[in-house]
C-alpha cells in the first residue's frame, strides 16, 4: 500500500523538504532514524532501551490496548463471545513512523495511519515488510476531508503541538463514529510550563538560523499546562492519571519543572 495524500502539490512540497530538513537537523544533533530491524519491536526493543521517550510510550500502549478492551467489550455487549472479535477501526493521528498502528494491526484491528510528513522518518519509514496499514498524509486541517468516521480516534503525544488543543480535540472528535471513543494519550502536563516551552521556542530559533524555515507546521507553544488540561476537561475530555507513572506523577506535585502524565477519553 502506498502512502497517500491530501496536501495540495505546494504544501506537500514544503512538508516534505522540511522533513528533510529536520531529519538532518536530528542527524547534526547525534539522534539516528530508528533502523529497520528496530521499528517492529517498537515501543520495545534493544534499539530504544534505557530511552525514556520510548519507556512512555510503552504505557501509552498499554494505555490503548486496555481503553480499547473495554471499548471492545461494550461494542459487543453479552453475546460478545457468541459474535467473536470484530476488529476496531481505529485512525492514528500524528502516527509519525507508524509504530503504534503497527502494534495495534498485529492485535487485529483496521488502521489508518495519518501524518503531516511522509517522509522515511515518518509514514515512509522503511518498515522491513510493507505495512498493511493505510498511510494517508494530512494535516489537521484536512481530516473532514478523509470523508468517513472511526470507532477509535488515537492522538498520542500530539496536541501540545496543536496551536489549540481544544480545537484539535473537537475535529478529532467529529471523526469518532456513534458509541466510539478518543483517546489522547501521552498528555505532559507542567505546573509551571515556561521552561519547556522556552526550551523549544530555542530548538525551534536554532533551527530557523540554521535551515531558513520554521520547524513546526504551524505556530504552537509545544507544552500543555494545567490551564489547558483544564480547558480540555472542560470540552469534554475525561482526563486520568496514566497508570504505571505513579511515581513521577507524585514528583510532578512537589515540583512544578516535571510533567505529570496523562490521559484523555470523550
Ligand atoms: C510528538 S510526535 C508523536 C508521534 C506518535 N504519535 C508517537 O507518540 O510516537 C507528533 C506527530 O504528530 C504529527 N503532527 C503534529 N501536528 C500535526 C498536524 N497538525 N497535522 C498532522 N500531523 C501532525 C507530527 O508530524 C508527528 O509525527
Amino acid at each position: 500500500m502506498t502512502v497517500e495524500s491530501l496536501l495540495d502539490a505546494e504544501r506537500q512540497a514544503h512538508v516534505d523538504e522540511l522533513e528533510k530538513a529536520v531529519i538532518r537537523w536530528r542527524r547534526e544533533g547525534g539522534r539516528e532514524p530508528l533502523s529497520s530491524e528496530a521499528l517492529p519491536a517498537l515501543p520495545s526493543g534493544d534499539a530504544v532501551a534505557g530511552d525514556l521517550e520510548w519507556r512512555l510510550r510503552r504505557h501509552d500502549l498499554a494505555v490503548v490496548r486496555s481503553e480499547l478492551a473495554g471499548l471492545k467489550a461494550e461494542l459487543a455487549g453479552p453475546r460478545a463471545e457468541l459474535a467473536g472479535p470484530r476488529p476496531l477501526r481505529i485512525l492514528d493521528f500524528g502516527s509519525w513512523n507508524g509504530w503504534l498502528s503497527h502494534r495495534l494491526t498485529t492485535d487485529g484491528h483496521q488502521l489508518t495511519a495519518v501524518d503531516a510528513f511522509a517522509g522515511t522518518w515518518s509514514l515512509s519509514a522503511p518498515w522491513p515488510t510493507p505495512p498493511t496499514w493505510r498511510r494517508i498524509q494530512a494535516e489537521m486541517t484536512d481530516l473532514t476531508r478523509l470523508g468517513e468516521t472511526f470507532d477509535v480516534v488515537i492522538a498520542n503525544r500530539c496536541l501540545a503541538f496543536e496551536p489549540h488543543p481544544v480545537t484539535a480535540m473537537a475535529t478529532l472528535r467529529r471523526l469518532v463514529g456513534p458509541a466510539g471513543r478518543l483517546i489522547a494519550t501521552g498528555l505532559l502536563v507542567y505546573g509551571d510550563a515556561e521552561k519547556a516551552r522556552l526550551r523549544l521556542a530555542a530548538e525551534a530559533a536554532a533551527f530557523r538560523t540554521r535551515f531558513g524555515v520554521d520547524m513546526l507546521l504551524r505556530p504552537t507553544r509545544g507544552v500543555l499546562d494545567r490551564g489547558d488540561i483544564a480547558d480540555l476537561a472542560a470540552a469534554g475530555l475525561d482526563i486520568h492519571a496514566t497508570p504505571g507513572l505513579r511515581l513521577a506523577n507524585i514528583r510532578a506535585r512537589f515540583d512544578p519543572l516535571r510533567p505529570a502524565h496523562r490521559y484523555g477519553v470523550a
